[in-house]
């Protein structure tokens, strides 16, 4: 009983560390103005520390890409939310996949929607670990490459 009970105990350690990472690709839809987009921006940045996503979102010339990385029940959660949000569309996902280690993690703004300098490195960092450079076509690696260094 006592075996049963850690072994239980065991895969429920595992299943609540799991670690998880979406990665996406969408478009603006053609109503969305620069106000709403600021909006979106502040309200993302508001929400995601408070469910411990970390990950970053870019914005350019009407298309998002967006990381997330967190527990793997929360980062589908928010994931299925943000799908079905009008304000975007055409999404099509990069990666999906459990993570060993988060790379937007201590990273100083956690969750990042600024195009520094840094949040493309970071990106960068992200998508190589991935062995972008293979296993993507060429239409997908011409969509991303405005956000990469
Ligand atoms: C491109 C894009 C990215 C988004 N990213 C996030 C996000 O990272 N975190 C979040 O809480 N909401 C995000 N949202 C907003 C969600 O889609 C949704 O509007 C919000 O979670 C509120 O959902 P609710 O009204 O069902 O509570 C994003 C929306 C868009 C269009």
């Amino acid at each position: 009983m006592n075996d049963l009970r850690l072994i239980t105990g065991g895969f429920f350690y595992l299943y609540i560390i799991m670690e998880h990472t979406i990665c996406y690709l969408s478009k603006q839809t053609e109503a969305l103005k620069n106000s709403e987009l600021e909006e979106l921006f502040k309200y993302i940045l508001a929400i995601n520390p408070t469910l411990n996503i970390t990950g970053a979102l870019l914005y350019n010339n009407n298309f998002f890409l967006q990381v997330l990385e967190g527990n793997k029940e929360t980062v589908n959660e928010l994931f299925a939310t943000i799908r079905k949000d009008k304000r975007h569309k055409n999404i099509l996902i990069i990666l999906d996949q459990k993570i060993e280690n988060r790379i937007f993690e201590n990273y100083e703004a956690n969750f990042s929607i600024m195009k520094t300098k840094a949040d493309i490195e970071r990106l960068n960092t992200y998508l190589s670990q991935y062995d972008f450079e293979n296993k993507y076509p060429k239409n997908l690696k011409t969509l991303i490459e405005p956000f990469l260094l």
